[in-house]
Parts: structure tokens; sequence; C-alpha cells
């Protein structure tokens, strides 16, 4: 294979999760490398359907060695949950290692999430209410608890006494709320240490062997661009990097290590949580989309926001993320529309914009100017081949394809593994030629 970079090209929910499945067929390691447990993809195994939020899909290939890097944050709880529940359906994790220099997402951090979102009523971000933002602010802060605190044993009581002490200052004093007991929360989360234990290494230095081993890396990116802190619509994303050079980061590897990196995108968009998308529909489509799409968060069960594809958004991720070549998940879901729209530009105070305006009440301002294309109602869950597409489905492609640029290497027709069209070897295909050779 090579060393490959999967990326979510839009707000999240791509579909990042089955096409990091197919990929990871051919992978030796997944490495997860930013956000937490608010992430999730579903995972079917056999006849029995869950949900996966910190450990890669990975983990269902037997030999495929799976980490959580040094960039995400990790909710123990959480975590343990997931594998006693891959436990019981005969899956091992064995295979499962986690950065000994990755954050750990504490009860405050929740309670804290919660809390700054009441308080910001009207201005609130929609957060998924599972700490990751006060876990990465703290961080940033220089005041967080890493997976190397709670291995160690001695320090790991003083050190998580004094953070909940001071938590315990801004939950009563800031936000009225009871205070935490301290010496539950250390019994619990020194349960924890011990289970993880066999599962904590030096995870930049695991994956720098692989490296050297010419072993496949597939690295994999949970939420999307526009969710990225520095390049997504701030201040309504998350706290972390889910851009390509996120990986590099949160994995703690060079960028000379990256072969590839291949986006994922809706053939439509929609969005969780609060902010602007200027392609939403608040109409009878929208919520078509919405139904035919089971648009519902993995992680909260909030209805998702739909609207159509926005090429603007497109060529924006192409240009952050660097990408190579672009899959197309949930195509079948336009099949029943007569008509499909896609956003080739914005209107904004009385100019066309073509790039996307990285001020967030600019953006919440600008009006979609629209190409309007035939839809070619008819079912597409059982084509094979590009040919076997209808001609319409086919134009559209090609239309996406032209407008951001790049090369469409996958196009996913349902949830199935076979529900997929691989149109040209998306980690051996053709590079996206921008740089000098
Ligand atoms: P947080 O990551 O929980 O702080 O939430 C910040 C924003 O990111 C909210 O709009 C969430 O809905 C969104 N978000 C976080 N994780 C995901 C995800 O995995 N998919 C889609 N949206 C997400
Ligand atoms: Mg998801």
């Amino acid at each position: 294979m090579a060393n490959v970079i999967v990326i979510g090209a839009q707000w999240g929910d791509e579909g990042k999760g089955k096409i990091t499945d197919l990929l990871s067929r051919s992978a030796d390691i997944v490495v997860r490398y930013q956000g937490g447990n608010n992430a999730g993809h579903t995972v079917v195994v056999g006849d029995r359907t869950f949900k996966l939020h910190l450990i890669p899909s990975g983990i269902l290939y037997p030999k495929t060695e799976c980490i959580i890097a040094s960039g995400t944050v990790i909710d123990p709880q959480v975590l343990l949950e997931e594998v006693d529940r891959l436990t019981e359906l005969g899956v091992s994790t064995a295979n499962l290692f986690i950065a000994q220099t990755a954050h750990v997402t504490m009860p405050y951090h929740r309670v804290l999430d919660r809390a700054a979102e009441d308080q910001r009523a009207e201005h609130k971000i929609g957060t998924t209410g599972r700490g990751i933002g006060p876990t990465y602010a703290d961080k940033s802060e220089r005041t967080g608890i890493r997976m190397i605190d709670l291995m160690d044993q001695a320090r790991m009581p003083k050190k998580l006494r004094w953070a909940i002490e001071q938590k315990n200052i801004i939950l009563e004093k800031l936000y009225n709320l009871e205070p935490l007991d301290a010496d539950a929360i250390i019994a619990e989360y020194q349960g924890y240490a011990e289970r993880l234990r066999p599962h904590v290494i030096d995870a930049s230095l695991k994956i720098d062997e692989a490296i050297r081993e010419r072993r496949n890396i597939l690295f994999e990116g949970a939420q999307g661009t526009l969710l990225d802190l520095d390049h997504g619509t701030y201040p309504y994303v998350t706290s972390s990097n889910p851009v390509a050079g996120g990986a590099c980061i949160g994995a703690g590897v060079g960028p000379t290590c990256i072969d590839r990196v291949i986006g994922v995108a809706k053939a439509y968009t929609t969005r969780v949580g609060e902010g602007p998308f200027p392609t939403e529909l608040h109409d009878a489509i929208g919520a078509q989309i919405g139904d035919r799409g089971a648009e519902f968060g993995t992680t909260t069960g909030r209805k998702r926001r739909c609207g159509w594809f926005d090429g603007v958004i497109g060529r924006y991720a192409v240009r952050i993320n660097g990408l190579d070549c672009l899959a197309v998940t949930k195509l079948d879901v336009l099949d029943d529309l007569a008509e499909i729209k896609v956003c080739t530009a914005y209107e904004l105070d009385g100019k066309v914009v073509r790039d996307f305006p990285s001020d967030a009440r600019a953006f919440a301002r600008a009006v979609p100017i629209y190409e309007t294309l035939s839809g070619w109602q008819r079912s597409t869950s059982e084509c094979k081949t590009v040919e076997d597409l209808p001609s319409e489905a086919k134009t559209y492609l090609k239309f996406l394809s032209d407008l951001m640029e790049i090369p469409i290497a996958i196009i996913s027709l349902g949830a199935s593994r076979g529900q997929t069209i691989i149109v040209e070897d998306p980690i051996h295909g053709p590079k996206r030629g921008l740089l000098r050779s």
C-alpha cells in the first residue's frame, strides 16, 4: 500500500468509516490521530451492529494493529466499554495500542463542556457534550492529565486530586454546580489505568518502526475539514485538527512519510450542531435527503442538517488537505430526485466569491450560486461499475470532479462493502500533480 491519510472533506459524517474499512484490508496499521469520543462510526460484525467512538474499525481485521495516537483525547470509560463490547463479540483487542502522550478526558471535562454550552445560550456551538473541548483546553493550558500520568501509580493520585480541586473551584464559583468527589474519581481512574496499562506505548516510536519496515499505515481522520480548529468555520468547530496536516502532528511523524491523501465527501452535504451552512435545505427535499440518508448523528442521535453539495467547500478541502483523490459516498441517496443542484460559487456582499470565506460571519452571509443538473430517478444501489451508472449520475460525478479539479477514485452506493465502485486505485493511481517533480 503506502502511508495514506483519509480525511473528511466536509463537516464530518462523510462515510469515512466505510472507506477506512475498505482501505484497512491492505493496511498493517490504522492510526487514529485526533479527536475523541465525539466521533462515531457504525460497525457491522456478522448480524450485529454497534458503534465505535475511539477504536479504529481496523480492529475487526485480526492482523491489523490499531493505534490511538498522541493527538487524540481519550475517555477511558468509553474506551473500555468499546473493548468489552468487542471482546463479547469475539473480536480481540490485543492489537490495540494507546499513545502514552494522549490526553485523558476526565469527569470534570464532561461537566464543564455542558456547563459552558448552557452558558453560551444562543451562541452555543452544539458540542457533543463529551468533554472534548475542555480536555484540549487543558492540554493547551498545560494542566492536562496524560496517559503517562495515569500509568504512574505513585504520582497519579496527587496529580488528579490537584486537578479536581482546581476544577471544583470553577464548578462551584462560576457555574454554581456541585463539586466532584476526588477520592471516588481517583479510585475509578486507578481501575482504568490498570486495565489500559498493557496497551499504553510510545506510539510515535512504534509508527516509526513500521515506516522503516515499509509496512502500510492508514491515518484515519475523525470529524471533517470544516470542523478543523484552525481552518474550519470557527468558532463552530471541534477543538482538534481533522485536516491532513493534523495526522503528522497527532501521530508524531514527518510530512515526508505521507504518500497519499484521500478525501471523503458525501454526494450532498450534512452538518450536526450549530454554525453557518450556506447550501442547507429547509424544505421537503432536505427532509427527503435526511430520511433516505438516515442522517442522524452516531454519537448524539441528533438529526443532521442536510443540503446540496457545496463546491466552494469542496475546493477548499482539496487545498487545505492537498487531496490526491476523492471518495464520493451516498450517491444512491439522490436516486429519486428529478433535479440536483451543486453550489459552484457564493454571492457575498454583491460579489461572486469562489474561495471559502474564512470569517464565519462573512460565510454566514454567503448565498450559494447553483448549477442545476438532471437527476437520474433510478436505483444505483446495485451498480457495480461506472458503466452501470445512469448517464445523469456519471454527468453529476464528472461535474463534481471538474469543479474540484480532482479525480474521483471511489463511489459508494450504500452501506455494505459490496456497494462500492473503485474507479481508479486510490492508493497507487495518479497523484495530484501540483508539486515539482
Ligand atoms: P465537540 O467536538 O463535541 O466539541 O463539538 C464541536 C462541533 O463539532 C459540534 O458542531 C459537533 O456537532 C461537531 N462534531 C464533533 N464531532 C463530530 C463528528 O464526529 N461528526 C460530525 N460532527 C461532529
Ligand atoms: Mg460520524
